[in-house]
């Protein structure tokens, strides 16, 4: 079985990636004996819950559907995780299982991080980026109406199966979004990657297997990587937010409705890119070069409907401001991405307006 591993010590842990593998017995070995709480959305469970119940070892299997979509991303859609875990009177060595995209995920991972003090956590991830991104390094948390994912812990997978043939079912406009996060890959850490992605945009479009098997692969072996190195973000993790900062203020002012997590993060690196560019660090071909694969991909690299000055106070609640100061992730070639405060205040202030509506 084709196998990646997340490097941390005694919470280290393997990413299968594979076209079925989440209706194989062999995936879901380690939960033999297990408690399991399944935890899936009324969009992903009738595609895949009842074959993905089938290949869990014998046990019992209690599921619990939780309301689709970011805007359930709270703390009362978790509370809904530990009212179901308490009434089955589950014990600490259930497992909580998460089936679905980056949201369920989100949360499942955050009510198994809070229950009884920690539980384990299985993902299985069903869109591009729940496979590229979010199932992988262990962020959980829920949204707060004063911001995204304000409230979360640390709490690491000990599994994560990612079914390449899930996939086959994802709406188009959710498989651009997750090409924001694969992009990402290539922008912060690997230049080849990223002209292979230039080159190979439309195969993934296409939903063509191999590309997207190569496409899975390459970012989760950046991302564990990544985390085995600074999984808490000491330092380099705060890397893979690239193009977050913008990201997130673009869905916050969007209500996280207008824009997708995906899509706003698309519009963020094309604005990352412009920054540096406008900073000087980025040679502007490169920042062009950014622009056009965003946009190729067929995601947003400008938020037109939302005002500059609605994102400038946005951004200003990111869990990066330090004594004050934003830090955003800046480029200085494709494929170098680094942390800074140091930038003028004027640059970001035009790279808003450049791709923002004026005030
Ligand atoms: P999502 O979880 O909302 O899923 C998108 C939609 O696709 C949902 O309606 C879902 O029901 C549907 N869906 C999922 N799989 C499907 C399939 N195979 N076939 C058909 N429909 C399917 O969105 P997402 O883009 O997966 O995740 C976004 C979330 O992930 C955001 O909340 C973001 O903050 C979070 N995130 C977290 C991390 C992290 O490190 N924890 C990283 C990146 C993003
Ligand atoms: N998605 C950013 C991280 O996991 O650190």
């Amino acid at each position: 079985m084709p196998t990646l591993h997340v490097d941390l010590g005694p919470r280290s842990y393997p990413i299968l990636i594979g076209a079925g593998l989440m209706t194989q017995r062999e995936s879901f070995q380690s939960l033999a004996g297990r408690d399991v709480l399944l935890v899936s959305t009324p969009t992903v469970a009738p595609l895949y819950l009842s074959a993905l119940r089938a290949a869990l070892p014998a046990g019992r299997c209690i599921e619990a559907l939780l309301p689709d979509g970011e805007a359930h991303k709270t703390l009362a859609t978790a509370g809904r995780l530990w009212e179901v875990l308490i009434a089955n009177r589950c014990a600490r060595d259930v497992v909580v299982l998460a089936l679905g995209g980056g949201v369920v995920g989100d949360v499942a991972g955050f009510a198994a991080a809070c229950y009884q003090r920690g539980v384990d956590f299985v993902q299985v991830p069903t869109t591009l980026l729940a496979q590229v991104d979010s199932a992988v390094g262990g962020k959980t948390g829920v949204n707060h109406g004063g911001g995204k994912n304000l409230v979360g812990a640390f709490h690491q997978p000990r599994l994560v199966v990612s079914d390449t043939r899930s996939l086959e079912t994802l709406p188009a406009r959710e498989l651009r979004a997750g090409l924001a996060e694969v992009i990402k890959y290539g922008l912060i850490c690997d230049a080849d990657f990223f002209a292979w992605l230039e080159a190979h945009v439309g195969r993934l479009l296409a939903r063509e297997p191999d590309a997207l098997a190569y496409a899975i692969r390459r970012s989760c072996e950046i991302k564990a990587a990544v985390v085995g190195r600074d999984e808490r973000e000491a330092g380099e993790r705060a890397l893979l937010n690239l193009g977050h900062t913008f990201g997130h203020a673009i869905e916050a002012a969007g209500d996280f409705r207008s824009y997708l997590h995906g899509e706003a993060v698309g519009a963020g690196l094309a604005m990352a890119a412009s920054l540096s560019a406008e900073c000087g660090l980025l040679e502007p071909t490169a920042a062009e070069r950014v622009r056009r694969l965003v946009q190729l991909a067929g995601l947003p690299v400008q938020v037109p409907d939302l005002s500059a000055a609605r994102l400038r106070e946005a951004m200003r609640i990111d869990k990066k401001v330090r004594a004050g100061q934003l830090q955003l992730v800046l480029l200085r070639r494709i494929g170098t991405a680094f942390l800074t405060a140091d930038y003028p205040a004027e640059a970001l202030e035009r790279t808003l307006a450049a791709h923002a509506a004026p005030a």
